[in-house]
């Protein structure tokens, strides 16, 4: 959560700061702040609100080349100006931005004002900078490096010293950083998102590491003085992909955007001749992914639910024991990491503490961890012993929408390329790849329902709750299509597998209460339906996620959406986008911020 930017060269700072944190929103939005330096003077601008208020409030022609921007995500102390950042010091000739959680601060806090020191903010921050000031000595990386020393918990930070004018000083330990490497300016930020209007030069710190940049030039060491060799990485996508191009959100763009993001996912991964799967950097031998007997998911959110549909896959089709976790959960169990198991970290941002401590544990014991991430670069994808980019390219609505099916064609392409090295056919294997293929073109016919799951969202956005029901593969899809609905809409939605509602939810059941199911033509087709009677006998309304001409299910519901008919597996592809627009059109109806709702960020770096 939060983001962090900082900028030093010959252009005046505050233009880029404010950009830059633009593009760093998602990450947090309830407050921001940029210090800019101009001679010996740092000048702190900061409010409580989204970057539009902050940029209404920051001089047009604000002076200084050097600064540091934030973007908050709440953690300690309520949203007001006072706590956002940047904060300064007792001297107010240190500025910071962090991005974390300090977890001793208290201690440290109450140790420095029994010396006498006052504190200005309810945060966990400004005992940094407090922190940096006791240790300053004429070079602010050495006291930057002294204080860090005594934090536990995480931070991104950025720091400047109003003696050291073009100087900023960033650190990390659990919140990400990068080095933007540009012509005569360099860049600092907790992603390239911030800087990739002006570098595509990048450089992914990692934990333990210090930056000094200036506009000339930049080092890397760590926190005992030594250099680390760092390399310069591309970034390898462009502006364009995080634009909104004529869409009224980035939600709505990232729904449409889906049919290109499977193939991409795809690309390259399908080997024709032996009909199996193909993902290059996995860095295990055929015989070590062979002789894997179970496979552990961890996740977070949607990422999970991603990870719950690999995990029947991969059981019923690759004949593998699989299960997801709760990535916050199976951190904190002590978990059994027993041999010839694959543990898979799921993440979009590849930053999510929970996933990323979790996976820390796993390996710590031993555990082999490959990562399924979207940002390249990130600390889950540099942290696994190897794994699968999704590319589903930048994604920044708060809502995950098209990282969702990528996630999803790398499980699928993965039970390809495991159930061929098992019992798997040949021929079943080409007919599982033909249908993997279709499933761009298929997705595509979906988003050609949009009105008429527009005008089913007219009718229902009203509702105070629904129910979301679905079986086997769907069952995943109705926790997702719940999500995607409160997430955006903050209408309450409850995800069950259908046969569990006559254990307890089928008392929500009234005519204030619609239910969504979801109805493939699967196997589970007419004990699904039954639960549809189910409802209907006690006056529920049911809107149906079915297939194209399945009339039984048209007759039944109330309200019916038929998305294309495919093999019987691939249906979480066709159901998802059906789902994100039913969820977008009733948050549109509401008038909800539907990019940024309330009380989320996109990168959930905080336990
Ligand atoms: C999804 O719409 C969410 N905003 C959220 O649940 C997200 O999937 C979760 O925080 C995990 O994020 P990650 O994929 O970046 O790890």
């Amino acid at each position: 959560m939060c983001g962090i930017v900082g900028y030093t060269g010959p252009r005046r700072a505050a233009p880029v700061l404010v950009e830059g944190l633009k593009r760093l929103e998602y990450r947090g939005y309830d407050s921001a702040g940029i210090a800019v330096q101009s001679g010996s003077d740092l000048k702190v601008i900061k409010t409580v609100g989204k970057i539009a208020r902050l940029k209404a409030i920051v001089p047009a022609d604000l002076p200084g080349t050097c600064g540091i921007g934030h973007t908050r995500w709440a953690t300690h102390g309520g949203v007001t100006d006072a706590n956002a950042h940047p904060h300064r010091d007792p001297t107010g000739k240190i500025v910071l931005v962090h991005n974390g959680i300090v977890e001793n601060y208290k201690g440290i806090k109450e140790k420095l004002q029994a010396k006498g020191a006052v504190f200005l903010s309810e945060t966990d921050t400004e005992v940094i900078a407090h922190l940096i000031a006791r240790y300053y000595e004429g070079d602010l990386e050495k006291a930057v490096k002294a204080a860090v020393q005594r934090l536990e918990g995480t931070y991104g930070i950025a720091v400047m010293h109003a003696d050291e004018p073009g100087r900023i000083v960033g650190a990390r330990k659990g919140s990400p950083l990068v080095v933007g490497v540009g012509e005569g300016e360099m860049l600092l930020a907790s992603d390239v998102t911030a800087m990739v209007a002006h570098t595509k030069r990048v450089v992914y710190m990692n934990d333990g590491e210090v930056a000094d940049i200036r506009p000339d030039g930049f080092t890397i060491t760590d926190l005992d003085d030594r250099p680390v060799d760092k390399r310069i990485d591309s970034v390898d996508w462009d502006l364009g992909e995080i634009e909104k191009e004529g869409f009224s959100c980035y939600m709505e763009k990232e729904i449409f955007e889906q049919p290109e993001s499977i193939g991409r996912a795809l690309s390259g991964r399908l080997d024709a001749e032996f009909a199996t799967g193909k993902l290059g950097g996995l860095n295990l031998t055929p015989q070590q992914l062979h002789s894997m007997q179970r496979i552990k998911i961890i996740a977070a959110g949607t990422s999970w639910h991603a990870g719950l549909v690999g995990a029947y896959l991969l059981e019923s089709v690759a004949r593998i024991p699989a299960a997801a976790e709760l990535a916050s959960e199976i951190r904190y169990r002590n978990p059994v990491v027993e041999p010839n198991t694959l543990f898979l970290a799921v993440s979009q941002s590849g930053e999510t503490a929970d996933t990323l401590y979790a996976m820390r544990e796993v390996r710590r014991k031993g555990g082999t961890v490959l990562g399924i991430c979207n940002v390249v670069g990130s600390t889950i994808a540099r942290e696994s012993d190897g794994g699968v980019y999704v590319h589903s390219g930048p994604e920044i609505a708060v809502a995950s929408t098209k990282a969702f099916t990528s996630q999803l064609a790398a499980f699928y392409t993965l039970t390809l390329l495991l159930a061929r090295m098992h019992d798997m056919s040949p021929t079943e294997g080409r007919r599982f790849m033909e249908a993997l293929r279709s499933v761009p073109d298929k997705v595509a016919r979906t988003l050609t329902l949009r009105d008429q799951i527009q005008a089913i969202a007219k009718k229902y956005a009203k509702a105070r709750d629904f129910l979301f029901l679905g079986r086997n593969l769907m069952y995943p899809l109705a926790l997702e299509g719940a999500l995607k609905l409160k997430e955006i809409s903050y209408i309450h939605a409850e995800g069950y597998g259908a046969g569990e509602i006559k254990h307890g939810p089928i008392a929500l059941v009234s005519p204030e209460t619609p239910s969504v199911f979801l109805v493939p033509d699967d196997f589970l087709r007419e004990k699904t339906l039954s639960n549809m009677k189910e409802i209907k006998a006690r006056g529920g309304p049911v809107i149906a996620f079915g297939v194209e001409g399945d009339e039984d299910v048209r007759e039944l519901a109330d309200d019916f959406i038929g998305v294309p008919k495919i093999d019987e597996r691939f249906y979480p592809f066709l159901m998802s986008a059906p789902l994100q627009l039913f969820a977008y059109f009733c948050a549109l109806e509401l008038n909800r911020d539907v990019d940024q709702p309330r009380n989320l960020a996109k990168s959930v770096t905080v336990e």
